[in-house]
């Protein structure tokens, strides 16, 4: 053998060394433990909860210069965008994990990006076999199975990130049938000019189509308003979580100066009071009569009953193949394989987190052209509730149902069209480009989400521009036709 092959066959010897004991470090847990303790034990060794949670105890070596900014970064960016701490308090107490933890995580386990390289190639029992992997995947089937049951979808769809909406919800119909009155009732208005549905109208998607609401005497509030349809899915309502539940938010608006600008619920008690029938059947479901919590109960109640079943995807989940277009199946394709599935989670396709707006580029810069000057108090999102300064420029991600029909879009209603509103998300919360074709196949499975209310699907009530420009083109056509009839009319008479 040649010195140089000895050297050659030398080195092939190390690495294979070096593989093996590579892979006899890292240990897959034993497969007799509970699902969770497999899990919590992979997280554990992966590092993940030294790079995912607020104050990990670094390694000694942090402390070196250079070891220090790198490790300091990662931990930082990875603290950005996860954190694990709330997975592995729900793992220890059997409880529920949030959705989108668990869609995430699914995620990046199945795409193998995590951990980092720079990670376990120094840590050697860290990086992920295809034993582990297999155990985190079966995991997250399994959790989905136990808190998340999904009894709509067909047997292929069990284990989707997102869930068919329910044809209903059980809700007390009396308590639904007042809501329903007080919802589009003016009188919880301080000049009786405006009820719920002025701005989140049973006809038009749950919205308003405006960028901002106009409240009363004309004044205009500083954030998009999101739609009531699937609300009752949310974990929390408002763009930063400031109501726990719908209840709760139906109390906000009636007194808010630039939304309804009532005084106090003592005030719209005495305005619904003087009408005897309304108060009486009030009394007969709620004995203790009319105040903010019977009122604010009785429309949340009624906003159970706001729930759009029955689109062309959900069909589609349920098992119906036809129910969706090649292109619109390619797009739900895309949509998972660009992690949009991953915070458009669950039975609504968003509602279930607060997620940084512009995880992956500076939104906010952009949107003002390189000036943070235009910042406003509604972009600080989840901050303003929390002051933690993570929650910074963070948003309850929106549900994705009916989004067809609810431009404009984003909190601040900067972006009108769906197709800037989807390759913008993939630029600034996903990192990536979507090539236009691309775009257009998500648009196409956006549109497959519009759902039906009381067997109805969901329409937009066309604008006064639309219905003049519509009308426009039927007249064209008809001169068109005309002009055609009489050309072939005076060729007969030749
Ligand atoms: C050395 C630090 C480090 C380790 C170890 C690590 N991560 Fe991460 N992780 C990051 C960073 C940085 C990001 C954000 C940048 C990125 O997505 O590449 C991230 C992103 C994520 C995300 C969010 C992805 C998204 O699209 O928002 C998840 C989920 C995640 N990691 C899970 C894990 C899991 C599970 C493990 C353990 C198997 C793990 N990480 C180990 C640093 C780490
Ligand atoms: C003047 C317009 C206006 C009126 C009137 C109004 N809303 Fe809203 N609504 C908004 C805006 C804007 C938001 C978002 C505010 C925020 O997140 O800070 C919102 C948020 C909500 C949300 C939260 C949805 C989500 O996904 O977070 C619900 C539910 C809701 N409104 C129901 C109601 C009900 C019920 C009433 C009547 C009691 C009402 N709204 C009256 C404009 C209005
Ligand atoms: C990291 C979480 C995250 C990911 C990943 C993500 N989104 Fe979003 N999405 C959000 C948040 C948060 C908002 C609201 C942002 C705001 O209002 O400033 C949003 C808003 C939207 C909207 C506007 C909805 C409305 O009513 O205003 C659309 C459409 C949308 N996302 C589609 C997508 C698509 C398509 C993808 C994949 C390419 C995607 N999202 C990936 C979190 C995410």
């Amino acid at each position: 053998m040649k010195k140089s092959s000895k050297i050659i066959l030398g080195g092939a010897l190390v690495v294979v060394g070096l593989a093996i004991t590579y892979r006899a470090v890292n240990q897959a847990p034993d497969a007799s433990l509970p699902p969770d303790k497999q899990l919590a034990q992979i997280m554990e060794d992966g590092g993940c909860i030294f790079c995912h949670t607020a104050n990990p105890d670094l390694p000694f070596y942090a402390s070196w210069p250079i070891a220090k900014t790198l490790i300091t970064k990662d931990v930082e960016d990875g603290y950005k965008a996860f954190d694990i701490a709330p997975m592995m308090e729900a793992l220890k107490k059997g409880e529920a994990v949030n959705e989108v933890d668990l869609s995430k995580v699914e995620k990046a386990v199945a795409d193998g990006t995590m951990p980092l390289f720079q990670y376990y190639i120094a840590h050697w029992g860290s990086s992920l076999t295809s034993t582990k992997t297999e155990q985190v995947l079966a995991w997250v089937k399994q959790h989905r199975e136990q808190f998340y049951p999904n009894p709509l979808a067909a047997a292929e769809f069990k284990n989707e990130p997102v869930r068919p909406i329910p044809d209903s919800i059980a809700t007390d119909p009396r308590k639904v049938a007042l809501g329903e009155v007080l919802y589009h009732d003016t009188r919880l208005s301080g000049d009786g000019t405006i009820s719920c549905a002025t701005c989140h109208g049973i006809n038009t998607a749950g919205v308003d189509n405006k960028q901002y609401s106009e409240g009363i005497k004309g004044q205009k509030g500083g954030v998009n308003a999101p739609t009531t349809y699937n609300a009752c899915f949310n974990f929390a309502q408002f763009w930063d979580g400031r109501a726990a539940t719908l209840a709760a938010q139906a109390g906000g608006p009636p007194l808010n100066p630039v939304e309804m600008g009532s005084a106090s619920f003592d005030e719209i008690c005495g305005r619904i009071a003087q009408d005897a029938a309304f108060t009486a059947k009030f009394k007969e479901v709620y004995p203790e009569g009319l105040s903010e919590a019977t009122i604010t109960d009785a429309i949340a109640e009624y906003e159970k009953t706001l729930i759009t079943p029955n689109s062309d995807f959900d069909r589609y989940l349920k098992g119906d193949s036809k129910a969706m277009t090649a292109e619109q199946i390619e797009g739900y394709a895309l949509f998972k394989d660009y992690n949009c599935a991953t915070c458009h989670v669950g039975v609504a396709m968003g509602g279930q987190s607060y997620e940084l707006m512009g995880a992956r580029a500076d939104y906010f810069k952009d949107r003002d052209m390189n000036e943070k000057s235009g910042l406003t108090d509604a972009d600080n999102g989840r901050w303003a509730q929390t002051k933690v300064e993570r929650d910074r420029y963070r948003f309850k991600t929106p549900t994705l149902r009916n989004v067809a029909l609810t431009a404009p879009y984003y909190h601040d209603g900067s972006v009108t069209s769906l197709d800037k509103a989807i390759e913008m998300m993939s630029r600034y919360q996903v990192g990536h480009t979507m090539k236009q074709e691309e775009v257009k196949k998500v648009e196409a499975f956006l549109h497959a989400l519009t759902g039906e209310y009381k067997g109805q699907k969901l329409t937009l009530a066309p604008s006064p521009e639309k219905k003049a420009a519509l009308l426009e083109k039927v007249a064209e056509t008809r001169d068109m036709r005309h002009a055609a009839a009489q050309k072939a009319l005076s060729q007969r008479k030749k």
